[in-house]
């Protein structure tokens, strides 16, 4: 990496404080100094506080809207401890929250805008070193992109799981308990107060998703390539454990700055690699897929779906967690959490333990000492919850870029299955039309949305967990075939194609299906077949017509003209090619 510290790194020394980037800031004999101490002293600070220190910025995606992150308003005060101990000066930015329970049509529409802030906020500005604070889905993957590409020493901050959910002596799940539950009341069995009840105990403390949905297999994925304090991803987001561990990403961040390890330089093909691997193992979200393609394409590491396809087959499921599951982050952590699992798949030989964390000079130490307590909740690998990870990666002439599917939580009767579709053009037509019986919908059927891809959702909205028709969830259908261009949350469940690639609303082949058609779901031989003859589909193709663009001015006009695919990570194309960016304190 470039810039004033390069050196330190190479000669196997720590950078000397007028090599710091915050230098040309406030260390220098021009008029702009001069007026950068002038500026600090204004914030109340005194020079020998600031002056010759790490600059640390605290990124943080606190909100009174975000009730995953409510915690993180107070915790930053406990990074920033960690910043002054180890001799640093820490600064707290605020920046965007993407809320997953609020912010429509998805947060997925704005991943890649706090990707951007992180970034520009982090070039900008007097800044050494970061510490990202966020857990909620897409936050996770958006504050790593940004921070990759600003190219600095950063460490992150996981919001941590909230605590289980309980309702008359029952464990909830976020999520997933609230489908099951939101089912239970379609079909009737589930009344006004129990339903008020409901609300109260689902989500019960501050902090995400206690599942393992796409937040808390993201904020593992981050802990798994090396990029947090040990054992950080696991904690409960109310522990006091958590307060030390935001103060050790303080200290941590601090170490970074001095020793010029810089967040590239961590994120390489091998740690990748083993991030794929942890979600696997954990029975993961499908949303990893798409976020780690993106992350790993802002260092330039070539990562693709079949990628995890390959390690798919022989990574086995460890942890018991719902939805694929039994259990709750809760019982994870106390069980050993991710330092737990990841010994076992490191003795398994399943990880790259050589490669160096931001805390340890290599996984295999960062990992000495850590301990299973409960082998239920965290299997062995001789006694896994699944041979396989749960992950496939599908094609076929319906998803000639790909397609997934995480079949362990979905009914193996149904992963290898031919049925007629019952096509839907978007979310608005699904909702209005799902329970109607003329549909004549049969449990063989295969459902299908399209209209909810990264153009046409616009977004990709968790959609693809399509409704079951109530009057089939009367009789008892628990899963069927769904098929879609969307994404589905973390905590849901069944067998559901996601990420059909590429969309409907650019031509993809799902644009061309029509009810009646009969589909092909074959998961052990890795297809989706629409079994329509090339004629036919020819005709079909040269009738169709695509949408026109939706947004005129604005974001989403900037979204639709750069926005990538699902099998590319979708993220914008001029943030995932590598390029020249003039440093901003030249001239
Ligand atoms: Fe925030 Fe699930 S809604 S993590
Ligand atoms: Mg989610």
């Amino acid at each position: 990496p470039a810039g004033p510290a390069a050196g330190a790194a190479a000669e196997g020394r720590r950078v000397r404080p007028e090599e710091l980037r915050s230098h040309a800031w406030y260390g220098t004999d021009g008029l702009r100094a001069f007026s950068h101490r002038a500026r600090t002293r204004q914030l109340g600070y005194l020079p020998e506080e600031h002056l010759g220190k790490p600059v640390v910025a605290v990124l943080n995606t606190w909100s009174d809207i975000n009730p995953c992150h409510r915690h993180l308003r107070e915790r930053a005060e406990a990074v920033k401890r960690g910043v002054w101990q180890a001799g640093g000066f820490p600064l707290e930015f605020p920046v965007a929250t993407l809320s997953e329970t609020f912010q429509k049509p998805t947060p997925m529409l704005y991943r890649n805008l706090l990707a951007m802030e992180t970034e520009e906020l982090l070039r900008s500005y007097p800044v050494d070193g970061a510490v990202l604070m966020g857990g909620c889905d897409k936050t996770t993957p958006a504050l790593l992109m940004g921070a990759a590409s600003a190219g600095l020493p950063a460490v992150f901050v996981p919001a941590g799981p909230m605590l289980r959910g309980h309702w008359r002596g029952e464990t909830l799940g976020s999520g997933t308990d609230m489908w099951k539950y939101w089912d239970e009341r379609r079909a009737g069995r589930l009344g006004d107060r129990e339903l008020d009840e409901l609300e109260g105990g689902l989500a019960r403390s501050p902090g995400q998703c206690m599942t393992m949905g796409t937040a808390s297999t993201m904020t593992a994925c981050a802990e798994a390539l090396g990029v947090t304090v040990p054992g950080a991803s696991s904690i409960p987001a109310v522990d006091s454990g958590h307060d030390r561990m935001a103060a050790a990403a303080g200290l941590l961040a601090v170490d970074l700055v001095w020793r010029d390890l810089r967040l590239p330089q961590l994120l390489t093909r091998e740690a990748f690699e083993d991030a794929v691997t942890t979600a696997l193992a954990l029975g993961g979200s499908t949303n990893a897929v798409i976020h780690l393609v993106a992350m790993a394409g802002r260092v330039g590491v070539k990562l693709g779906l079949d990628d995890f396809d390959a390690l798919a087959r022989r990574v086995p499921v460890l942890a018991n967690i719902r939805p694929g599951g039994a259990y709750l982050m809760e019982d994870f952590h106390y069980a050993g959490g991710l330092p737990g699992l990841l010994a076992r798949l490191g003795e398994a030989g399943l990880l790259h333990l050589d490669r160096p964390t931001a805390a340890h000079t290599s996984l295999r130490e960062q990992l000495a000492g850590a301990l299973v307590h409960d082998d239920d909740v965290i299997r062995t690998t001789g006694d896994p919850l699944a041979e396989e990870g749960g992950i496939a990666v599908l094609r076929g002439n319906l998803a000639p870029d790909g397609a997934v599917i995480k079949h362990i939580a979905a009914d193996p009767r149904l992963l290898t299955h031919t049925g007629p579709a019952v096509v839907f053009d978007d979310y608005q037509e699904l909702q209005a039309r799902i329970d109607d019986p003329a549909l004549g919908i049969t449990p063989d059927s295969v459902l299908v949305l399209r209209g909810s891809g990264p153009l046409g959702g616009p977004g990709m909205p968790e959609y693809g967990m399509l409704p079951i028709p109530a009057a089939l969830l009367k009789e008892g259908v628990q899963d069927m075939v769904r098929l879609s261009d969307a994404r589905m949350s973390g905590t849901s469940y069944g067998a559901c194609v996601l990420h059909i690639a590429p969309e409907s609303h650019v031509g993809g082949p799902l644009a061309l299906v029509r009810t009646g058609d009969l589909i092909t779901l074959d998961v052990p031989a890795r297809l989706l077949r629409l079994e329509v003859d090339d004629a036919e589909l020819g005709r079909r193709r040269a009738a169709l017509r695509l949408p026109p663009a939706r947004y005129g001015r604005g974001y989403g006009s900037l979204y639709q003209e750069h926005i990538t695919q699902a099998d590319t990570g979708c993220d914008f194309d001029f943030l995932a090619r590598p390029g020249q960016v003039p440093d901003p304190c030249a001239g």
